[in-house]
């Protein structure tokens, strides 16, 4: 009676076993790379939920070959890349492969095993594991672990100019890591191009403005930026599959674009574009100048003229204005209060916190 059933119990075990072995073996297939599984140029990983692939790719009109992650089963003419590994070091021909090496670090290698880009890591790990989840992110973990903390590098820690639901962008202000987004230099050249769009204080909302090189942007009365960025920053979260198409992108020219997947119209449309008019732009009126939303122009202040009226009837704007009498320090100068402006960039300003507004005018 005892030893059919224990045969019974074996083959059942074994049953199951190969069950197992099985569905691994198809999950390594899909969306993982393994030390015994690399990627070759033509191969593809796919995320579970069928959301992503990652695979080499080339650009607009570029031959050049990169490791990216795109859009899976969304039908452009053109595939939306959201991330692109060896951005400034791309490869010549179709050599490339990528592996995952034993103490758990990512390589892309060209024909010659040189090394192109790799990730990289703080443990090492006996069975690492590279994963595409579901909301774009590749990450590196230890084994089937599949909890965030436990992922070693992620590549949503690296974004490019892709800002996906659960990425975020800031600054650990204890590490000092800084997440920030960076353009590419053009449609054909993923390379770090001239705009970053980055977050300069985590602490308070109101006194958050983004700022690219040579331009900046501050709302400074509402929390317009949090509402537009909600869920982009702060934590990882998981947004179901309908979040998995929708992103931030800064475009090579330096806007910010809102990207929402239109399933009728079968397209990307805008929800909404950074900035939103010139007077967005930095330093746009020049010195001494106000910039009116309303008409989208340029006003000097009260008892201001423009420096070269000449240049600013031509719309150049730059040089501003300067007082129509020289400031003679006397009675007849003061104070006058505006109301309904945003702040200059006070981003390297300080302010005496003891002194009172009737003290600042009497200096
Ligand atoms: C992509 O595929 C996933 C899973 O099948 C689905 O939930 C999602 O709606 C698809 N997205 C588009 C844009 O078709
Ligand atoms: C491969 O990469 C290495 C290191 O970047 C480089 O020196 C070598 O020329 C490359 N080989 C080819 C065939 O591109
Ligand atoms: C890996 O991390 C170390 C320490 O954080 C850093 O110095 C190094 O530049 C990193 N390497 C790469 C390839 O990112
Ligand atoms: C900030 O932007 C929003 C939307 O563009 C606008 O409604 C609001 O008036 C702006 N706030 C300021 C202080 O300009
Ligand atoms: C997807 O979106 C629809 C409509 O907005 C919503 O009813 C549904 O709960 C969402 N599903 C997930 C998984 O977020
Ligand atoms: C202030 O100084 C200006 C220029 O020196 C002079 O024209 C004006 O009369 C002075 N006003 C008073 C109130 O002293
Ligand atoms: C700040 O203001 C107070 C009060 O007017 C003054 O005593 C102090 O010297 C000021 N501090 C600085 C650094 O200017």
């Amino acid at each position: 009676m005892k030893k059919p059933m224990e045969g019974f119990k074996i083959l059942f075990l074994s049953i199951l076993f190969s069950l197992l072995l099985s569905n691994l073996g198809l999950a390594t297939a899909q969306d993982t790379i393994t030390p015994t599984l690399s990627i070759r140029d033509g191969d593809t990983i796919v995320s579970a939920g069928g959301s992503f692939e990652l695979g080499f790719f080339s650009p607009g009109n570029s031959k050049r070959r990169y490791l990216g992650i795109w859009y899976k089963n969304i039908s452009t003419t053109t595939r939306t890349v959201v991330w692109v590994a060896n951005r400034e070091a791309p490869l010549t021909d179709t050599s490339g492969v990528l592996t995952i090496t034993l103490p758990g670090i990512l390589v892309l290698r060209n024909a010659t095993n040189g090394i192109i880009w790799s990730s990289n890591t703080t443990r090492t790990m006996e069975s690492p594991v590279g994963q595409l989840l579901d909301s774009g992110n590749l990450v590196v973990k230890d084994g089937n672990n599949v909890n965030p903390v436990s992922f070693v590098w992620q590549s949503f820690d690296y974004p490019c100019d892709t800002l996906l639901p659960g990425m975020k962008i800031g600054r650990n202000l204890v590490t000092g890591f800084d997440w920030f987004l960076s353009s590419w230099k053009s449609t054909d050249d993923p390379a770090p191009g001239e705009f970053t769009l980055r977050l300069n204080t985590l602490m308070d909302f109101r006194r958050e403005f983004y700022s690219y090189n040579g331009f900046r942007c501050h709302n400074g009365t509402d929390n317009d930026f949090q509402n537009r960025f909600m869920g982009w920053r702060l934590f990882y979260q998981d947004w179901g599959s309908n979040q998995s198409t929708k992103r931030v992108v800064l475009n090579p020219s330096g806007l910010v674009q809102g990207r929402l997947w239109n399933s009728h119209k079968i397209d990307w449309q805008n929800y909404f574009t950074l900035p939103t008019d010139q007077c967005d732009s930095y330093n746009f009126c020049g010195a001494n100048a106000i910039c009116n939303t309303k008409h989208g122009e340029c006003e000097c202040l009260e008892g201001f003229i423009p420096k070269s009226p000449m240049s600013w009837n031509q719309l150049d704007r730059t040089e501003g204005c300067i007082k129509t009498i020289p400031l003679a320090c006397n009675n007849s100068d003061g104070f006058r209060k505006y109301t309904g402006l945003k702040l200059p960039d006070t981003s390297s300003s300080w302010y005496n916190r003891t002194m009172s507004l009737k003290g600042c005018e009497g200096l």
